[in-house]
Order: C-alpha cells, then sequence, then structure tokens
C-alpha cells in the first residue's frame, strides 16, 4: 500500500521578521521535511528515531534563543511564551518517550503529522505575538493586517 505523503517548504508566511530566529524556522522546516521523507521512504526506525531525537535537540536550543531574545527585549508575554514552549517540549519529548518501532503506515503518518502541526502552529501563531511586538517595539513600525499572517496560509501549512 502506498503511503499519503505530505511536503513541507518555507514560504515566506512563516517569517518573523527577525533573520536570527527566521533562519532557526528554516532549519526547523527542513528537519521535518527529512523526518517525513525518512517515514515515507519506510526507512528504519532507528534512523527516525534518530530524527524525531534532533527535532527535540533543536528545539530547545531554539527555545532558549528566543527566550534570551525576549530579555533583551523586555518582552511583557515572556512568561506565557516560555509556558508555551513548555509545553511543546513536553509533546516532543512524550512522543520520543512513547516511541515504538509502528508496525502500521497510519501510525508513521499519525507521529510525523503530529510533530508538523505541533510546530508549524508555534511558528505561525504562537511566535507571530512576538513578532508583532517586535515590529511594533523595536522598528516604531505600525503592524497592519495584512501583515499578520492570513488563516489561509497557516492551513495551507498544515493540512495533509
Ligand atoms: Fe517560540
Amino acid at each position: 500500500m502506498k503511503r499519503p505523503t505530505w511536503t513541507i517548504n518555507w514560504v515566506d508566511e512563516m517569517s518573523v521578521g527577525i533573520p536570527e530566529i527566521d533562519n532557526d524556522h528554516k532549519h526547523f522546516v527542513f528537519l521535518i521535511h527529512e523526518l517525513n521523507r525518512s517515514i515515507t521512504e519506510l526507512r528504519e526506525p532507528s534512523e527516525i528515531k534518530l530524527r524525531l531525537q534532533v527535532i527535540v535537540n533543536d528545539a530547545v536550543r531554539h527555545f532558549s534563543v528566543e527566550e534570551r531574545l525576549f530579555k533583551e527585549w523586555k518582552y511583557p508575554n515572556t512568561e506565557a511564551h516560555e509556558n508555551i514552549h513548555t509545553l511543546v517540549l513536553g509533546s516532543l519529548n512524550s512522543m520520543m518517550n512513547d516511541f515504538v518501532p509502528y508496525g502500521h503506515d497510519s501510525s508513521w503518518i499519525d507521529i510525523g503529522l503530529r510533530i508538523k502541526t505541533i510546530l508549524m502552529h508555534h511558528i505561525m501563531v504562537d511566535d507571530m505575538v512576538y513578532a508583532e511586538f517586535y515590529r511594533n517595539s523595536l522598528k516604531t513600525k505600525p503592524v497592519s493586517k495584512e501583515d499578520s499572517v492570513s488563516e489561509a496560509a497557516l492551513l495551507e501549512m498544515v493540512k495533509s
């Protein structure tokens, strides 16, 4: 049976307008793409688990970068955003801890989709909140509605 497939690529709607963070986010998109490729190409469970671990490790590093920037910016929603990071890492870690070499295609597809959905939602919804703060307070440039991520763009990225 052919496995259902999806792809993910960086689009400009994902940009928070901060090159250091955008570069990390582009790397996340690449890692998710590679994880999905391992799943759809029926690679060994050990390779898939390694790719999951790379994503978790990179999320830990990247979230600490964001949190350092929040302190520099005196970002008022720091605590709320850090709590979201804790939840995201909890979800990723529980996927790692529950990892078993699934025998059913649907389970593999499900884990790839869950990771894609969690991280893309974080980039395109949660991170856009501090992006707006950054633009407003540090660039003193008002954010127009057109600058915000569109719901259609978000749906495009998370749909399977
Ligand atoms: Fe974040």
